[in-house]
């Protein structure tokens, strides 16, 4: 892509308030994702893999920091939301990869562009359910801690609460 064309681009995805879900360690990482993206979106050629390597590193981490807190808040470990984390990061791997292997970075700025359309829609149901349950349950992310285990489920969670249509 030349630099013009480049200078011209904006960012699919922007930070804005209605991506805020009211978790500090939550919203920290969205607004990093949300950093990393653009930055990748907006990389040259020559920086493009550099940058979307970094999304994918920092998404590994986001992704199994939530898997994490379901685990520890009475989540299956197969509940929708941890398989689409685990699709979407494999999507990623894949493009990683194709733009590696076969300089492919047009499929890897696509992919950019497809993540910043993803995103809102996952932050905003998928997110934002597990987000309002972890409230309910008092869990601390700090300390791992939840302070009202009364307000846990007794059977596993299978869905998400999210817009999958499961519970
Ligand atoms: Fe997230
Ligand atoms: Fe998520």
């Amino acid at each position: 892509m030349t630099e013009s064309a480049l200078a011209e681009r904006t960012p699919t995805l922007q930070w804005s308030e209605a991506l805020s879900l009211e978790l500090t360690e939550m919203d920290q990482t969205h607004r990093e994702f949300v950093d990393l993206l653009t930055a990748a979106e907006m990389a040259t050629d020559a920086d493009l893999l550099t940058h979307f390597s970094a999304l994918i590193d920092h998404t590994a981490d986001h992704f199994g920091r939530e898997d994490a807190w379901m685990r520890e808040t009475h989540f299956s470990s197969t509940n929708c939301h941890a398989m689409q984390h685990q699709v979407v990061l494999e999507v990623m791997r894949e493009g990683l990869k194709r733009g590696t292997e076969q300089a492919d970075l047009a499929l890897v700025r696509q992919m950019c562009h497809e993540l910043g359309l993803w995103f809102p829609q996952h932050a905003q149901s998928m997110d934002a359910a597990l987000a309002l349950h972890l409230r309910r349950v008092g869990y601390d992310a700090q300390t791992g801690q939840v302070h009202m285990p009364e307000a846990l489920p007794k059977e596993l969670i299978q869905g998400c609460g999210g817009s999958c249509g499961e519970a």
